[in-house]
């Protein structure tokens, strides 16, 4: 089905069961143990074995001789894999890094082996055992060192254009009344989800099934495929259950690779977790950035250039962190300017991490938008309200499909109380602690891609739906029962949603916020399918009929649904498309942050008090998920802005805090009470549901919120995250 605005009445728009704050259908199984994930399938794979990952000891080199003959004789041991056993491997086309080294290193703690025994602890005892000797060379590592030499990135698949401009940018900025031109760095940050990368692994002849924690079905086919050079209709991927992606897991790694491997080499499944240890280096995380915004204005607040240029490192073939996103589309200004730089860098892979581009890009942004509102002497809402646009600033014939950031900011100034903000900084005192209320605007991009699904209607009434849709801990599977009910007119409990299989109908998959509106297009359109055949079985007009409470309505007759399915189950599958839309409409989500902190005036603790977010992000298809959504969006935002770093070695080229002790994100204790509210909004021009992903919604722009608080609370401005007390005194 292709994508039409839809025109007069529509079953979705009824909202007896879309719209409605129920629970996750998922959630009795996940609160009693009963959901399987990656590692715990132990029903499909009883005999598995055990994978234990050897990772490499250097950054960059490499192995001048490595002995497994002592692992390969350990007790329980059945196999070693490494470089010199494993085949060609290729790469597939997400991840630039190899699964496997050997000889050469790319990246600390890149694999280099993988041990496979009868048990874990055999496995890791024998892993010890592998003797590698190194022959090590010099890296780079250090990004501010690196960034003379960066250069304009590829623009690719995944990678937005490296520099966008319009009207003259340094012209316009030099002659501006009112000038800001401020650099900001953002660190390493890693995505520490709660479960770690697994995947069991069984082969039959040529046939490869992969249970495994994925967010993209459809890529860890295409890149499994890829690098083992094995046709795609040999591999099966089965991802039910996820603790967490975070972007960390798009397609497959190190872990599927080797369990794969494993298994052939061991003539049996093989399952492989990377321990919490190996993770911040073995697999990918966001990259450090170094930004810098100029900002030129009038005297009455108006912008009359706008520029954000920006700098990352990564591996070669890895792409830049795209922190001028935002600031592409956010504000208006007729002389405007982006650019991205990329540096080589020899330290673990840079990917997409928690709105990647976005969420860094907006750390600057809107501190630079702090900064230049108390220049011209405005209040940062008014300021950002003054210079709003209703068309894409780059490309003014392109209106934004809807777009009500004004409405987020007035209606947050409100409920925030911000007319109590402190008009100067470091000027509210409450004993020992310093107040200060802070402002920032959220923005990220909504896509909606094509996404299939397949609705099945069984002789009871039930109503089945298959597709290959993750829920990545977000909520798909409630959302996308929310969709079917509603479409054939039955209760949710009779509604059965099976996702993350590669033998379902190909769906868009988790991420980039493209998930909620995507995936329950394609539902709505298989399901378009079934009402239709539904009626005709039933001798009715599909156009007329109406689908409510198990029943199809029309005139005066009213049929059980049931019926339809009495002699066989009705199957119907669709795929839903949007050809050119993207182009004819900027497509983004939006929002307000706004938040008010306490620092300690003598030991620069900093606690933040409360926080509130404002989001217009279409119709919301579950205000109760949506909430989680954004409210955890909200803490990792405040984890950016005052916790979240991975510390470089900057000799040895690796990250040092590699485990959940070091790498501190936040706790409740470190989190207020946590507002989050949703303008009352459908979007018909963006999918049919007339939503729009938030997903990532709730982390971009808020840690800028928290710098700003800071800055009104003690009147000092720090540009370098995470913002921690050492910074303030
Ligand atoms: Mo998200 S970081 O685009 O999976």
């Amino acid at each position: 089905m292709k994508f039409e605005t839809p025109a007069g009445r529509n079953p979705i728009d009824e909202l007896n069961v879309v719209g409605k704050p129920v629970d996750r259908v998922e959630g009795p199984l996940k609160v009693t143990g009963n959901a399987t994930f990656a590692y715990e399938q132990h029903a499909v794979a009883p005999s598995a074995a055990y994978g234990y990952v050897v990772g490499a000891g250097i950054a960059k080199g490499r192995i001048a001789s490595i002995d497994v003959t002592r692992a390969r004789a350990a007790s329980g041991v059945l196999a070693v894999v490494t470089a010199s056993n494993s085949g060609k491997l290729d790469k597939g086309a997400f991840y630039a890094a190899r699964a496997l080294a050997g000889p050469d290193i790319d990246h600390y703690h890149q694999a280099v082996a993988l041990v496979v025994a009868e048990t874990f602890e055999q496995a890791r005892a024998a892993a010890n055992m592998v003797d590698i000797r190194y022959q090590r060379s010099t890296g780079a590592f250090d990004l501010e060192a690196a960034r003379r030499r960066a250069r304009a990135p590829k623009q690719g698949p995944y990678s937005p254009p490296p520099e966008t401009s319009r009207g003259q940018f340094a012209e316009a900025y030099a002659a501006a009344p009112v000038q800001l031109d401020a650099t900001f760095s953002t660190p390493d940050q890693a995505h520490a989800m709660m479960e770690p990368h697994a995947t069991i692994a069984a082969w039959e002849g040529e046939k490869l099934t992969l249970w495994t924690s994925i967010q993209q079905i459809n890529w860890g086919v295409r890149d499994i495929a890829k690098t083992l050079d094995i046709p795609k209709e040999n591999v099966r991927i089965v991802s039910p259950y996820i603790g967490g992606g975070f972007g960390g897991k798009g397609t497959i790694l190190s872990d599927a690779v080797l369990a794969s491997l494993g298994a052939r080499h061991a003539r049996r499944p093989v399952k492989v977790t990377l321990q919490r240890a190996l993770m911040f280096n073995n697999a990918t995380h966001r990259p450090a950035t170094i930004q810098r915004v100029r900002i030129g204005a009038s005297r009455d607040g108006k912008i009359i250039a706008i520029g954000h240029e920006s700098w990352s490192g990564n591996i070669e073939g890895g792409r830049p962190e795209a922190a001028t996103a935002p600031t592409r589309v956010l504000y208006a200004g007729p002389h405007r300017m982006t650019r991205l730089r990329l540096a080589h860098l020899d330290l673990p892979e840079g990917s997409a991490m928690r709105a990647p581009g976005e969420a860094p890009g907006m750390m600057a942004l809107e501190i630079a938008m702090d900064e230049m509102a108390e220049k011209l002497g405005l209040d940062p809402v008014a300021f950002r309200i003054a210079n709003d646009t209703q068309v894409d600033p780059e490309d003014p014939g392109r209106p934004f499909s809807l777009r009500q950031f004004v409405e987020c900011m007035r209606l947050g100034a409100e409920r925030f109380d911000w007319k109590k903000r402190p008009a100067s900084p470091a000027s509210r005192r409450e004993g020992r602690w310093l107040v200060g209320m802070g402002v920032a605007a959220a923005i990220r991009g909504a896509p909606v891609t094509k996404s299939a699904a397949r609705v099945r209607l069984d002789r009871h009434g039930m109503v089945t739906v298959e597709t290959d849709m993750t829920d990545i801990g977000t909520g798909s599977y409630t959302i996308i029962a929310q969709t079917a009910a509603e479409m054939m007119g039955v209760e949710l409990d009779s509604v059965t949603v099976r996702l993350g299989d590669s033998q379902f109908p190909e769906s868009a998959g988790s991420g980039g916020q493209w998930g909620a509106a995507s995936a329950t297009a394609g539902v709505y359109a298989a399901c378009v399918k079934l009402r239709e055949t539904v009626a005709s079985k039933l001798g009715l007009d599909p156009a007329g009929a109406q689908f409510v409470a198990g029943q199809v309505r029309q005139g005066g007759r009213s049929i059980p649904l049931a019926q339809a399915a009495r002699d066989a189950e009705l199957v119907e599958e669709d795929t839903m498309e949007y050809g050119e839309l993207a182009k004819r409409y900027a497509q983004q989500t939006f929002g307000a942050h706004f938040v008010e902190v306490a620092v300690d005036a003598v030991t620069g603790e900093i606690r933040l008090r409360r926080m509130l977010a404002v989001c217009a992000a279409g119709r919301i298809l579950n205000p109760k998920t949506a909430r989680s959504q954004v409210i955890g969006g909200m803490t990792m935002g405040a984890g950016a802005a005052l916790m979240e770093a991975l510390v470089v070695d900057k000799r040895h080229g690796f990250f040092v805090n590699h485990d959940l002790a070091g790498y501190e994100v936040p706790v409740h204790a470190d989190m207020p009470h946590l507002d989050a509210v949703f303008l009352d909004e459908a979007d018909p021009t963006i999918a049919p549901l007339k939503a729009k992903g938030v997903g990532e919604l709730g982390i971009s722009g808020v840690a800028a919120a928290i710098a700003n608080a800071i800055y009104n609370a003690t009147g000092v401005r720090v540009r370098d995250y995470p913002i921690t007390l050492d910074k303030l005194i």
